[in-house]
């Protein structure tokens, strides 16, 4: 069996955690590979509605093992939160959820650290989640890291040495802070931790694979905010793309399957960094309005603007997108127009390879489509799409070169329409 995978195509919030839950029922292992709590994954069924941030998005569906792979950096304070929200609203999870043993943990002062250095930043600042994403990826490819597997063995130990390395860091930044509350926050999470099931995933996870297990892979942040080939240095630090499901679960590259990237019918962006369909204007805001396009995390305004093939043709490239599937499509129900970029202008010349940089001078190329002006979100079968909305499509997949197999038309899981 192989290991399917799931990822966002764009600068996240694409819809991801909505669509896994879909996905789940066909699987028996979800798993998360990167990322950690900067991830805000929202699912809607039978009117409720939950967001996820370290645990991956198939944990609804009855019975079917979830993990949190060795590449994901984990913040006990944030996950104990989220396993407690979860438990109030009748969902025990110690059955289902199993965590890697190599996933990095985020220290309380990791979290102080990406403060501290988005605050000597200053107008530079990458506008990160504040999770302490960064500093806890610097700190395992630096070789200071936590691990999950380090709170079985002398853990005090470490966790006294790490954090007097970080204290000495904070204080050359003269960065001051109480790390007494979160010290003791963390240390009742690390309690939480100890009640879920501590597994060498790697290995569990290639013995499920020979069993014909099927797994699938949910990925977090998207594929423009990789640390590689995202927009550089406005990005997040790990792999988002295709490759990092195998470095962040122990996955050869021979067992990935299909790879289904997710994309909005439009684009959004949270946090500083180049955005060449950007509007800011009040197109911008009917989508922000419409779309709810407010950060699931940090509660940020998305910034808002058209769908940019560019990047959607550079993303499908890197990740070897099999499957394309677009959500929120229902935003733009009603509107008369809607704009698609095909190309970039560079100083007078067209381009259509995702270049270097972008600086001001990118100006998108939009090409105009006519709306479908029809509301959608109650269609159960792409035979009742209106015509224009087929359009839409078919321009898409020609220009993208990979076929649209799912579309979501409103955030509800029921909301999402499968073509053949
Ligand atoms: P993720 O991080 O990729 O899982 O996406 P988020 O959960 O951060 O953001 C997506 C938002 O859009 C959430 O509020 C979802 O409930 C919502 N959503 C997902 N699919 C659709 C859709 O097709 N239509 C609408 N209107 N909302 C959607
Ligand atoms: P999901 O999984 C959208 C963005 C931050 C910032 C940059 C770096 O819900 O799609 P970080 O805290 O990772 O160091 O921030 O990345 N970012 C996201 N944007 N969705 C996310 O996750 C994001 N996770 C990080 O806004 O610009
Ligand atoms: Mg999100």
């Amino acid at each position: 069996m192989n290991i399917d995978v799931i990822l966002g195509l764009q600068w996240g919030d694409e819809g991801k955690g909505k669509i896994v839950d879909v996905l789940t029922p066909d699987y028996d292992i979800v798993t998360r590979f990167q990322g950690g709590p900067n991830a805000g994954h929202t699912l809607e069924f039978q009117g409720k509605k939950y967001i996820l941030r370290s645990i991956p998005s198939g944990i609804f569906q009855g019975g079917k093992i979830n993990i949190i792979g060795n590449g994901v950096v984990l913040d006990p304070a944030l996950f104990k939160a989220e396993v407690e929200a979860l438990e109030a609203s009748g969902h025990i999870l110690t059955e289902q959820l199993y965590i890697s043993r190599k996933a990095h943990l985020i220290l309380p002062t990791h979290r102080l650290l990406d403060l501290a250095y988005e605050t000597q930043k200053g107008s530079g600042k990458i506008g990160t989640t504040g999770k302490g994403i960064g500093p806890a990826y610097t700190d395992k490819t630096g070789r200071n890291g936590l691990r999950i597997g380090d709170i079985e063995n002398n853990f005090e130990l470490k966790y006294s040495k790490a954090i007097a390395r970080h204290k000495e860091l904070l204080k050359q930044m003269s960065f001051e802070a109480d790390l007494e509350s979160l010290e003791k926050e963390w240390m009742e999470g690390i309690e939480c931790l100890r009640r879920f099931r501590f597994i060498d995933s790697e290995h569990f996870i290639n013995k499920e694979l020979k069993n014909g297990k099927k797994i699938l892979a949910e990925g977090a942040q998207g594929t423009m905010l990789d640390i590689d080939f995202g927009s550089y240095p406005f990005v997040t630090s790990s792999n988002t793309v295709c490759a990092g499901a195998c470095t962040g679960l122990g996955a050869a590259p021979s067992k990935i399957g299909n790879v289904y990237g997710i994309f909005k019918a439009y684009c959004t962006r949270v946090g500083s960094g180049p955005f060449p369909t950007e509007l800011n204007d009040e197109t911008g805001q009917k989508i922000r309005d419409l779309g709810c396009e407010y950060g699931s995390v940090t509660g940020r305004p998305r910034r808002c603007g058209w769908i940019d093939l560019v990047a959607l043709r550079y993303a499908i490239m890197i990740n070897g997108v099999t499957h394309l599937i677009m959500t929120k499509s229902d935003v733009l129900d009603t509107f008369d127009t809607i704009k698609v970029c095909i190309a970039y202008q560079i100083q007078g010349k067209e381009i259509l390879d995702f270049p270097f940089e972008i600086d001001d001078s990118v100006k998108p190329v939009y090409v105009e489509l006519p709306g479908w002006k029809m509301n959608m979100t109650k269609m159960q079968s792409e035979s009742e799409f209106p015509q224009k909305f087929n359009d839409y499509l078919s321009f898409l997949e020609e220009k993208l070169g990979v076929k649209i197999r799912i579309v979501s038309v409103g955030p509800d899981r029921e909301e999402t329409i499968e073509r053949r």
